[in-house]
C-alpha cells in the first residue's frame, strides 16, 4: 500500500481526498418507498455509481472504491443476488464507457465464488484499462475486510512454512503487501449514505485513519452535490494521524 494519504490535491481551496471509499447503501429502501422490487433499487444504484465515479474524477479524486457486494450479501434472496451480478456483467459489457473516460478499473474481493463468465469479464476489464490514468475505480465484489486480511495472512504463513520468510518479518507493511489493495493508497474518506453509521466489514485495514461522512440520503438519490458536500466536510477536518 502506498503511504501517501497526506499528499492531497487542492481544488478551489478544498482539500481533495486521494482515495474515497463509498458504501452504496439504501437501494432496497429506495425501491420499497416506490413499491418496486429491491432489484430496481440496485439498478438505480448502478446508475448512481457511474455518475458519482465521474463526479469524483471531475473533482480530482484519484481512487474511488465502491462496495458493490459483500461476502455477507450471499444471504440475500437468489433473484436479488442474480440481479446484482447481472448489473456487474452489463457494466463490464459496456467497456467503451470507462475506455472513453480513461478510467482504470480494479476489482477487490474473493473472485473464486463468482461465475466464470463474470470472472473473465473482470479480468478483461482490468487488462484493457490497466494504463488508463485519469482515475482508478475499485469495485469491491464478494469483498469482506476480515476475509481479505485472512487471505493475506494465509499467503504470508505459506511463505513462512517454505522458509521464504521468518515469523518476525511479519509487520504492517508485509500484511499490506498481501492485501487485495496492495497498489492502492489508504482510504482518506469513507462515505456511507442511507443513515447507517457503520463500516460493515468494508476496507477495515485501509481505513485505519480515514475520516467518515454519513448522510441520510439513499444511494440512488445521491447526487454530485452530495459528493461535493462530503469532500467539503473532509476538507474542514483536522487530520493528525496520531500526532498532535
Ligand atoms: C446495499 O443496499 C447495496 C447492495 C448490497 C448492492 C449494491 C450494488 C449496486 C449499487 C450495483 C452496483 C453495480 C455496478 C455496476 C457497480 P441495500 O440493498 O442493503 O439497501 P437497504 O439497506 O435499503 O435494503
Amino acid at each position: 500500500m502506498i503511504k501517501n494519504s497526506k499528499k492531497l490535491s487542492s481544488n478551489d481551496g478544498l482539500i481533495i481526498p486521494k482515495h474515497i471509499g463509498v458504501i452504496m447503501d439504501g437501494n432496497g429502501r429506495w425501491a420499497k418507498k416506490r413499491l418496486l422490487p429491491r432489484k430496481f433499487g440496485h439498478r438505480e444504484g448502478a446508475k448512481t455509481f457511474k455518475k458519482i465515479a465521474l463526479a469524483g474524477k471531475a473533482m480530482g479524486v484519484e481512487f474511488m472504491t465502491f462496495y458493490a457486494f459483500s461476502t455477507e450479501n450471499w444471504k440475500r434472496p437468489k433473484d436479488e443476488v442474480d440481479a446484482i451480478m447481472k448489473l456487474f456483467e452489463d457494466y463490464l459489457d459496456d467497456v467503451s464507457s470507462f475506455e472513453k473516460e480513461n478510467i482504470r478499473l480494479i476489482f477487490i474481493g474473493d473472485r473464486s465464488a463468482l461465475s466464470e463468465n463474470l470472472q473473465k469479464k473482470m479480468k478483461h476489464a482490468e487488462e484493457i484499462s490497466k494504463d488508463f490514468d485519469s482515475m482508478t475505480v475499485i469495485l469491491a465484489v464478494n469483498y469482506g475486510g476480515q476475509s481479505e486480511i485472512c487471505r493475506s495472512v494465509r499467503e504470508i504463513a505459506r511463505k513462512v512454512k517454505n522458509n521464504e520468510l521468518q515469523a518476525d518479518d511479519i509487520d504492517e507493511r508485509l500484511i499490506e503487501e498481501n492485501l487485495d489493495t496492495k497498489e492502492i493508497p489508504p482510504v482518506d474518506l469513507i462515505i456511507r449514505p442511507s443513515g447507517e453509521m457503520r463500516l460493515s466489514n468494508f476496507l477495515i485495514w485501509q481505513s485505519a485513519y480515514a475520516e467518515y461522512y454519513f448522510t441520510d440520503i439513499l444511494w440512488p438519490d445521491f447526487k454530485e452535490k452530495d459528493l461535493a458536500d462530503a469532500i467539503k466536510s473532509f476538507s474542514e477536518r483536522s487530520r493528525r494521524f496520531g500526532g498532535v
